[in-house]
């Protein structure tokens, strides 16, 4: 039987595509979700023949507000979504959001948690100077990149790298482990991490 999966993006949605095109077992992404009108997401959704739909997240910048996060509860539960991925939303989610999809709620991260949460993850990698770089699938516990990890790849990090360069290559190896950890969830393989909050 199909999973119902539900992408939320903010941005030029390039870890949807890999999980509509991707090996996720049962899994299917029925719909994207955004919160930014002008995601690069919403054009991908329309060639890839996915539904997709903006929804106002709220006053906040880098949250949602409660109300909104109990209206788009309603909206995926209302559809049957049964697995909710982040990709590249750039909001917190902690409230009646997370409650409808507690352990069933992913995210991905350009670093190997649980170094450099937060914003250009990629960046901070850089200028710390790390020789080993890579990417993150993980729970969502309402924190800021924090929760069970699911799924980590390493990438190096060579002297002639940019920021930029750095950052292409983590996102290749997103793109590769995002539907790899999705298909490990929907077999009962991804066990919780031992990290007790
Ligand atoms: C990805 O690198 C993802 O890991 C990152 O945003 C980018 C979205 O790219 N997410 C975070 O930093 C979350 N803290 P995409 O829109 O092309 O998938």
């Amino acid at each position: 039987m199909e999973t119902r999966i539900a992408v939320l993006a903010s941005g030029a949605g390039s870890n949807f595509k890999a999980l509509v095109t991707g090996d996720t077992g049962s899994g299917k992404v029925d719909i994207l979700l955004t919160d930014n009108e002008n995601a690069g997401a919403l054009k991908l959704a329309a060639e890839l023949g996915v539904e997709s739909k903006y929804l106002y997240p709220g006053k906040y910048r880098t949250r949602f507000g409660v109300r909104e996060e109990e209206l788009w509860a309603e909206y995926l539960l209302g559809r049957g979504v049964q697995l909710v991925c982040l990709a590249g939303l750039m909001r917190i989610i902690k409230g009646p959001l997370l409650d409808a999809f507690k352990g069933r709620m992913m995210n991905i991260h350009p670093s190997l948690l649980p170094a450099f949460p937060g914003l250009d993850a990629q960046g901070q990698a850089f200028e710390y100077g790390v020789k080993i770089a890579g990417c993150t699938v993980h729970y969502v516990d309402g924190g800021t990149d924090t929760g069970p990890i699911i799924l980590q790849e390493s990438v190096p990090v060579f002297e002639s790298d940019q920021r930029d360069s750095l950052a292409a290559r983590i996102l290749m190896k997103e793109h590769e482990i995002y539907s790899k950890a999705v298909k490990a969830h929907l077999e009962g393989r991804a066990v919780y991490s031992r990290i007790v909050r």
